[in-house]
């Protein structure tokens, strides 16, 4: 279990919540843009449900500990995968979404280290994705 980037994560998503800054709209936006065949899937999701789903992808971002065998994430994959129809390159999409929201929505309190950071988390949880 690697823990590679989540101090720099928390950091971003404390400076988001100190902004009250809600990325759910833009998120989908960005995400059902860049993955049609998700909307497909999504499209009788309400948005609670989205909103749900968006905290889940919080936690494991900041969290490492959900990650591994036996574990929340792996779990979580294995139900879409096989209950929901998605793809594993629909977890690329969601998570290049989500990053280009939060991006957009920090502007310069985004850094260089939160970037690397960003890039290396979504590298070890794809990881765990393309491997389950
Ligand atoms: C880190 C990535 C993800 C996490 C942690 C996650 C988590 C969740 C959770 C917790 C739920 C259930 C929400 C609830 O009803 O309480 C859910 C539902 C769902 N997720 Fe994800 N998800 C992720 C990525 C994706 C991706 C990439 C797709 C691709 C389309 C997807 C499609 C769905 C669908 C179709 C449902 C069910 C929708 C419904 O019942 O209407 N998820 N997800």
């Amino acid at each position: 279990m690697q823990a590679r980037g989540c101090a720099e994560i928390n950091q971003a998503f404390e400076l988001l919540a100190a902004k009250d800054i809600d990325l759910q709209q833009e998120t989908y936006r960005r995400f059902f843009h860049l993955c049609p065949e998700a909307q497909e899937l999504m499209g009788h999701s309400d948005e609670p449900m989205r909103g749900r789903m968006l905290e889940q992808t919080y936690e494991l971002l900041m969290d490492a500990k959900l990650q591994g065998p036996q574990s929340y994430f792996r779990w979580e994959i294995r139900n879409h995968l096989s209950a929901y129809g998605v793809s594993t390159p629909m977890y690329g999409a969601f998570f290049q979404a989500l990053e280009a929201a939060i991006v957009q929505a920090l502007g310069e309190a985004w850094t260089q280290q939160m970037a690397k950071a960003w890039q290396r988390r979504v590298e070890d949880l794809m990881q765990e994705v393309m491997g389950t």
